[in-house]
């Protein structure tokens, strides 16, 4: 399996242009299967999730081809609506096709799915809510087998504003009959983004950024073109990258509105941070502060996905720092990889206290999920000598060539298979 070498020290230099966000992606993927016309995707880099999903689509009997940055896929070939195990296990975003598919043929069978270790994940939301809709959901041997005779608006209150949750009510609700409402929706950008491409594929529906979602179902809809959001966490884990090396970096193509908290926290440890259009400057600090709390919470605060990097960074902070992560149960894994590096980490449930040390060494690490994996390459940056991260494959999850990325902006990193 392959892993990265890195030799720690240099400083990042240079200019990036962010690509589309794979959890934009992955719901829009799943919203062509409801027109069963073409849909035209593009400023899609080269994921391993994305992958996935599109060897699910092909798998039902979707056609997907790709031209360049882009995917163009037909949906009106499908003719299966049982979802291949293997691949559902690998990533548990494919849960997002159960809304899309029971919508279509009124029908979808689906393993329990997988993706990153951390915490639990279930999926109870998504369930309930679309049980609300008149799905009826048998659940036997690992599997889900959901169907429904047309299903019908809801007023849906969520316990928790889930994304995947909310996406896939979204989706479910887009051809059902009737107005659905979606209260304590999710108000992730991503949320916005399928928003934007259900309008352009002729649905009603309105409210998305805010607690309330209303969606008046349309009979069909068809497919149609849509540019995908920047990827507001790799342009974040990027001016980690920056920030943790001292160094200085303009990452472009960028909504900065999206990375707002982010922002606050970086200039907490001390970055100079210049807002310039589409654009972000960093330069990183000599020393970095530490942050006396950093919250994960639903966006716009701080995002989950952010914690580890940010994990990482307060690692070789000038005094003490906690981390509150309210998102998800178990998502402090890379916390002990970190200590091998000579962190000072005290993790208690929910909450870890990062003691800064001057200097982190390098060590052997295993990257155990996609963020976690990706700080660990960031602090494999900073540190004295040389890291290597194994399982890479969790990082390609969400990084395209994330080592080419990062030796184009001067570090010292190879991948070896
Ligand atoms: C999405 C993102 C993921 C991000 C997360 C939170 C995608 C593809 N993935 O994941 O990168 O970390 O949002 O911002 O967009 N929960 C339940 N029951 C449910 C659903 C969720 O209890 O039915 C809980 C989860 O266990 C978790 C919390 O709600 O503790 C948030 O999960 P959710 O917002 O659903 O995250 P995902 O959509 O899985």
């Amino acid at each position: 399996m392959a892993k990265y070498i890195i030799q720690g020290g240099n400083r990042l230099e240079g200019e990036v242009e962010i690509k589309g966000a794979k959890n934009s992606i992955l719901p829009i993927l799943a919203a062509t299967v409801i027109s069963g016309e073409v849909s035209k995707i593009s400023n899609i880099p080269q994921l391993r999730d994305v992958e996935v999903m599109t060897k699910i689509l092909l798998s039902i009997g979707a056609k997907v081809e790709k031209e360049g940055d882009q995917l163009l896929i037909d949906t009106s070939s499908i003719d299966k609506t049982q979802l291949p195990e293997e691949l559902v296990r690998e990533m548990r975003s494919s849960i997002i096709l159960m809304g899309a598919l029971l919508a279509r043929f009124g029908e979808v069978s689906v393993s329990y799915p997988g993706g990153c270790e951390i915490g639990p994940r279930p999926i109870d939301l998504h369930l309930k809510s679309l049980r609300q809709m008149g799905a009826i959901i048998e659940e036997s041997h690992g599997f889900l087998h959901c169907r429904s005779l047309g299903l019908q608006g809801a007023d849906i209150q969520l316990d928790y504003p889930s994304v995947g949750a909310t996406e896939n009510i979204m989706l479910a609700a887009s051809i059902a009959e009737g107005r659905t409402i979606i209260r304590n929706a999710a108000r992730e950008p991503e949320i916005i983004d399928l928003q934007d491409y259900l309008r352009k594929a002729g649905a009603k529906i309105k409210g998305a950024g805010t607690s309330v979602i209303t969606v008046e179902g349309v009979p069909s809809l068809k497919g149609c073109s849509h540019r995908i959001i920047p990827d507001r966490i790799v342009a974040g884990t990027l001016m980690v990258a920056a920030t943790i090396t001292k160094g200085e970096m303009v990452v472009k193509d960028i909504v900065v509105e999206h990375l707002q908290s982010t922002v606050a926290k970086l200039r907490e440890t001390g970055a100079n941070i210049f807002i310039n259009g589409n654009a972000i400057k960093l330069i990183g600090p000599e020393r970095v502060e530490p942050i006396e709390l950093l919250q994960t919470l639903p966006y716009p605060g701080f995002p989950t996905d952010m914690q580890a990097q940010f994990m990482a960074l307060l690692t070789i902070g000038n005094g003490t720092s906690i981390i509150n992560e309210t998102v998800f149960e178990n998502r402090f894994k890379h916390a002990e990889e970190l200590v091998r590096m000579g962190a000072n980490i005290k993790t208690f449930g929910k909450v870890a206290v990062i003691k800064g040390v001057k200097e982190l060494t390098g060590a052997r690490m295993y990257a155990k999920d996609l963020r976690g994996g990706a700080a660990l390459v960031l602090a494999g940056l900073a540190a004295e000598g040389i890291t290597e991260v194994e399982n890479t494959f969790h990082i390609s999850r969400g990084y395209e060539n994330f080592h080419n990325l990062l030796q184009g902006l001067g570090a010292n990193i190879s991948c070896v298979k």
